[in-house]
């Protein structure tokens, strides 16, 4: 049988609870937490991508985004709560649905992680680069800073900013919760300082035409902007320390979820209103490939002016109206702040490695832990070669949707998998319960499913690849190796040697 190895939930509760961690976080703390996991690249660097795609309509792409990741959290918070131990979609997925599914959810979170940590070192690299331009003078030449996708040789920052994230983690560093609250003020701060300075100078001919691209533009940004909202699932994962849950967790979700809606509404009407978002055409009238050398070209015959070239979008809008020395302290505020989305992103990944591989699915070695610095550390370096080779070579816009589609696929497992556990299991305690979860979760899913298919099809035929090989790996290896297969129940993430959560409790 394919789909009968499960893990027992109540093997997995009897070891966490083991652990049990006390319950200190309140509505608001975990409001916090959600907004510094979430808030990054998205916002900062993919809205010119949304603007390439969609021009003004990417308004309703954030909108359409936020309210699906809205949906798919509610799901997630059940078993998040349900599931204490500070898993994942990975954890959920074996206790309900079995192995199988939970190989492929954990092989998906890979995109999710390892891509979107990627993503985020390139966003990084645009604004540093634009950084070390505007204050210092210093022009990086392209081909040092562009992958070949867009006509550069290898972007070294991004590269770079990866391996220094990686030293950190394997020596143990986990951002303490005072940083992650100084680096939600940066951000919160740089964002209100932009809509502040945009909003009064808006144009309202700038909304013309609001959608040049058609609704189906405005799909594919907001299959692509999603990734400004991943993130959220930190607030999800701190279940099991929080007081009151079945109150503060959706606060919390929808709470983080809703701030960052109203923050990207804002920031991308801004942008909108003041300098414009239309996209670049062929000749045609089509949409040129964001990230692709023809964008690159397009952009060098107008002069790199207009937003949709920019690498750095809301410090080159403020330049744009009059605000340099404004535009360069945003770019210094992404520059600081997206280095721990970074961390995070690659915590989260070495995490789900350590546990797949404690489960037997992936090799032994990748669970080993550092002597002196108690890190996965075999598996954190693999992971940060991994990341930098992305960052070094691919578009940013690109890394997001891969990053994209591997989460909308595990968010839709997860909320078919919370529907299952009612019927199978309906008296289990729920400490959480989604609000209509027959409604709520099967909108979750059309919902994925929806952004999924809205996804370039090169995104979707690198997804179809990822999971062929990951099947391939599963029958050929990991079935055979697999713990729970040789009859053994383990719950890793409890284990004392586990890394610990991302963010700490505050
Ligand atoms: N939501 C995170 C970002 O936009 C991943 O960087």
């Amino acid at each position: 049988m394919i789909f009968d190895r499960v893990k027992s939930l109540d093997a997995i509760l009897a070891t966490a609870g083991k652990k049990a961690l006390p319950r200190t976080l309140g509505a608001f703390h975990l409001t916090m937490l959600g907004v510094g996991a979430i808030i990054g690249t998205g916002i900062f660097v993919l809205t010119a991508e949304a603007a390439q795609k969609a021009g003004p309509g990417m308004m309703v792409s954030f909108v359409i985004a936020g309210a699906v990741c809205a949906v798919a959290a509610l799901c997630y918070a059940e078993l998040a709560a349900m599931v204490p131990v500070s898993g994942s979609a990975y954890t959920y997925t074996y206790a309900v649905l079995g192995e199988l599914f939970a190989w492929m959810v954990g092989w998906a979170l890979v995109l999710e992680y390892a891509i979107a940590a990627g993503a985020v070192s390139v966003g990084w690299s645009g604004y540093v680069v634009g950084l070390l331009s505007h204050v210092a003078g210093i022009d990086l030449p392209a081909s040092l800073t562009l992958g070949p996708a867009a006509g550069g040789v290898i972007n070294l920052p991004a590269a770079l900013i990866a391996l220094a994230v990686t030293a950190l983690l394997v020596v143990g560093t986990t951002e303490s919760a005072r940083v992650n609250a100084v680096l939600v003020c940066v951000k919160i701060v740089a964002l209100t300082a932009f809509i502040a300075l945009a909003l009064p100078v808006m144009r309202a001919e700038n909304f013309e035409p609001f959608a040049p691209l058609g609704f189906g533009g405005i799909s594919a940004a907001a299959a692509s902007i999603f990734f400004a909202y991943v993130g959220f699932d930190a607030v999800s994962t701190a279940a099991e320390e929080t007081r009151n849950p079945q109150r503060n967790m959706p606060i919390g979700l929808i709470g983080s979820l809703g701030i960052c809606t109203v923050f990207y509404m804002l920031v991308s009407a801004g942008v909108i209103g003041t300098v414009g978002a239309h996209p670049l055409l062929t000749p045609e009238g089509a949409a040129i490939h964001p990230g692709s050398a023809d964008l690159t070209a397009a952009c060098d015959a107008i002069n790199n002016g207009a937003v949709v070239c920019s690498k750095e979008a809301l410090a080159w809008t403020l330049r744009e109206i009059g605000w340099p020395q404004i535009g360069n302290l945003v770019g210094l505020a992404a520059g600081i702040a997206l280095p721990s989305v970074i961390l995070m992103m690659m915590f989260g990944q070495t995490r789900i490695f350590f546990v797949m591989s404690r489960d037997g699915l992936l090799p032994e070695v990748f669970s080993s832990v550092h002597p002196r610095f108690k890190t996965p550390h075999v598996i954190t370096i693999v992971t940060g070669i991994f990341v930098a080779i992305f960052a070094a070579f691919f578009p940013v816009g690109a890394l997001a949707d891969i990053s994209n589609s591997g989460t909308l696929f595990a968010f839709a497992m997860v909320s078919v998998a919370v529907m299952v556990l009612r019927r199978t299991d309906p008296a289990r305690a729920r400490p959480f319960r989604t609000p209509a979860v027959y409604v709520i979760a099967p909108v979750s899913i059309l919902g994925c499913v929806y952004l999924f298919f809205s996804l370039s099809a090169y995104t979707l035929a690198l997804f179809a690849g990822w999971a062929v090989l990951g099947l391939a790996v599963y029958f050929v290896y990991s079935r055979g190796h697999s713990h729970l297969g040789r009859g053994i129940v383990e719950v890793a993430e409890a284990e004392p040697d586990a890394p610990p959560v991302p963010v700490p409790p505050i």
